[in-house]
C-alpha cells in the first residue's frame, strides 16, 4: 500500500478486495480518501470504485464484514453506501458521464477506471489505488495528481470548461479544495470558472450554501472569498459582499476597503473559534455599511447606523441562502447589531449603567461578542492595535466588576408581564409592555435598586402617573 493506514482500514481493503475477487470485479480506492491519506490529513470516508456493479460489490463487502449492515443503495445511480463502525463507505461502477445543457440530471453509461478518473473534478481527486491482487496497493495516476498534490495545484483532469458545464458546483469546490488545503488553482481553470460563472445558477441554494459554508469553515476563510470574489461567483451567490468591495476617496479622504477588512475579521476570529456562526457573524458585521456611507464635508466618511441596519439584513439574507432561521440567525443578527458597542466603552468616564445595559443586551453571548470586536481590530499600526487591546481589556475588567455586584448577565427583571397584567387587571396591551420596560430601564440605568421591593414600589409609582389602581 503506497498510503499509511489504520488496522481497521487494511481490514476493510482486504474484504472489499475478497468481496471483488468473488464477484469478478476489479476495484479501487479513489477520491478524498486517497488525496488526503498522501496529505497526511484525517480521512474518515472512503469511495470504492469498481468496473462492474457497484451495488453488488456493497452487499458483498456487508455480508462478509457483518451480514446485519444495513445497504444503503440507489439503482438509478448505480452507487451504494455501508456504515462500519465509524468509516462510511461508498461504492460506484466505473462510469463515462455527460450532463445535458440546462439540467443535473447526468447521463451515464458503464466506463473503465480511467474513463471514471477522467470525470472526476480535479487531478487531486482523481488519484486510485488499486486494490486488485495483481497490483495491489498500486497508485495509479493517469493524470499527474500526485505532482499537483506536491505543487499545491488545483486542475482539472479534462479541459475545465468541460469539466464544470458537468456539474457546475464543482467552481466552488475548486474554491473551497484552495482555501482548505492552501493551494492555488491553475490559471486555466481559474479562467474557466470565470467564463462560466454563470452556470452556478442551476445548482441548488443548498448545495451552494453547504460548498460555502465549508469554505467559512477552512482554516484561513479570506482565501476561498477572495478567490470567490475574484471569480465572479460571489456576485451571483452572495452580492451583498460585493458591495462591500472599493474604495471611494473625496477631498483627499479615502475609508479603508470594506471587503478586505471583512476578509481579515474573519481570518483574525477563525484563528480563536471554529464556530461557524461566529465565523457568519464577522463575515456580516459591516454589512450594513455601503447602505449607510456618507461624506460629510469636513468630517470624511461615516457609516452611521450600519449596526443597526447591518442587523437588519441578517435574516433576509439568512432567508435567500437558506440558513438556519432560529438560533444561530438570532445569534448572528445579535452580534452584527452590538458590535460597536464596546468599542464606545473604551471612551472615558463610562457609567456603569453604560457597562450593565451591554451586560444586559449582549447576555450570554458576551465573550463572542467581545471576541468579534477583538477581531474587528485590523489596523496596520501595531501601536495602535496594542491600545486598542488594551482599551478591551479595560472595558472586560469594569464588565466584569459591574457583573459580580449586580448579576445582570442571565438576568430577568423581578417584575413579569402576568404580574402587571394581575395587579392591575389588565389584558395583554401597550401599557404593560411600558410599565415592564420602564422598570427594566429604572434598575438599568441604577434608579432603583435590582430587588423585587424597589421594582414593586416602582411599578406603583409610574401606574398612578397612569391612573392605574391596583386591584389587590
Ligand atoms: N466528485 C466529483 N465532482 C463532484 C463531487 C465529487 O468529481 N461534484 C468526485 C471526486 O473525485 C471526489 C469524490 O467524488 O474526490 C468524492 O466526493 P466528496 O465525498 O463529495 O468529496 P471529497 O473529495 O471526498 O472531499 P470532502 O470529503 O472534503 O468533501
Amino acid at each position: 500500500m503506497q498510503i499509511p493506514c489504520t488496522a481497521r482500514e487494511k481490514e476493510l481493503f482486504g474484504c472489499v478486495a475478497q468481496a471483488a475477487r468473488q464477484i469478478g470485479v476489479p476495484c479501487y480506492l479513489i477520491g478524498g480518501f486517497v488525496r488526503d491519506k498522501l496529505l497526511n490529513r484525517n480521512t474518515k470516508d472512503m469511495d470504492i470504485v469498481c468496473v462492474g456493479d457497484g451495488i453488488a460489490l456493497a452487499h458483498g463487502v456487508a455480508s462478509l464484514l457483518d451480514p446485519a449492515i444495513k445497504v444503503n443503495y440507489f439503482k438509478t445511480y448505480g452507487t451504494a453506501q455501508i456504515k462500519y463502525k465509524d468509516i462510511e463507505i461508498e461504492f460506484v461502477g466505473a462510469r463515462r458521464e455527460s450532463y445535458s445543457e440546462n439540467s443535473r440530471n447526468p447521463e451515464v453509461a458503464p466506463g473503465s477506471l480511467e474513463d471514471d478518473q477522467l470525470r472526476r473534478d480535479f487531478t487531486i481527486n482523481a488519484l486510485a489505488i488499486s486494490l486488485n491482487e495483481a497490483d495491489y496497493g498500486q497508485l495509479l495516476d493517469p493524470f499527474n495528481g500526485r505532482q499537483d498534490l506536491a505543487d499545491k495545484i488545483i486542475r482539472t483532469p479534462l479541459d475545465p470548461a468541460r469539466t464544470f458545464s458537468d456539474d457546475p458546483l464543482r467552481m466552488m469546490r475548486g474554491i473551497r479544495f484552495a482555501s482548505q488545503l492552501h493551494f492555488t488553482i491553475h490559471p486555466d481553470t481559474f479562467q474557466a470558472i470565470k467564463d462560466n460563472a454563470e452556470r452556478i445558477k442551476i445548482i441548488t441554494q443548498e448545495r451552494i450554501t453547504d460548498e460555502f459554508n465549508k469554505i467559512m469553515l477552512s482554516s484561513k476563510p479570506s482565501i476561498g472569498l477572495d478567490l470567490l470574489y475574484q471569480t465572479g461567483l460571489l456576485k451571483i451567490i452572495f452580492p451583498q459582499m460585493v458591495d462591500l468591495v472599493g474604495v471611494e476617496t473625496v477631498e483627499g479622504k479615502g475609508h479603508k476597503d470594506n471587503f478586505y477588512h471583512t476578509l481579515q475579521v474573519i481570518d483574525n476570529i477563525s484563528r480563536h473559534t471554529r464556530d461557524l456562526w461566529l465565523r457568519w457573524a464577522a463575515l456580516m458585521h459591516d454589512i450594513g455599511k455601503p447602505a449607510t456611507k456618507r461624506f460629510e464635508e469636513g468630517h470624511g466618511w461615516t457609516f452611521h447606523g450600519h449596526d443597526a441596519v447591518g442587523g437588519k439584513m441578517v435574516p433576509r439574507i439568512f432567508a435567500r441562502l437558506k440558513l438556519p432561521q432560529h438560533e444561530s440567525m438570532r445569534l448572528v443578527k445579535k452580534l452584527v447589531e452590538l458590535h460597536l458597542r464596546p468599542i464606545s466603552l473604551t471612551k472615558e468616564n463610562i457609567t456603569d449603567s453604560a457597562i450593565r445595559r451591554l451586560l444586559f443586551d449582549a447576555g450570554e453571548d458576551l465573550d463572542s461578542l467581545m471576541m468579534l470586536c477583538e477581531a474587528d481590530i485590523t489596523s496596520k499600526n501595531k501601536a495602535r492595535v496594542k491600545r486598542y487591546m488594551e482599551n478591551f481589556e479595560l472595558v472586560r475588567e469594569r464588565l466584569k466588576e459591574v457583573e459580580e455586584n449586580d448579576r445582570i448577565r442571565n438576568w430577568q427583571p423581578p417584575i413579569t408581564g402576568e404580574m402587571i397584567m394581575e395587579t392591575f387587571n389588565l389584558k395583554p396591551g401597550r401599557v404593560v409592555g411600558d410599565l415592564k420596560s420602564a422598570i427594566r430601564e429604572a434598575i438599568l440605568d441604577g434608579e432603583i435598586p435590582n430587588s423585587f421591593e424597589a421594582a414593586y414600589q416602582y411599578m406603583l409609582r409610574k401606574a398612578r402617573e397612569l391612573d392605574l389602581t391596583p386591584v389587590k
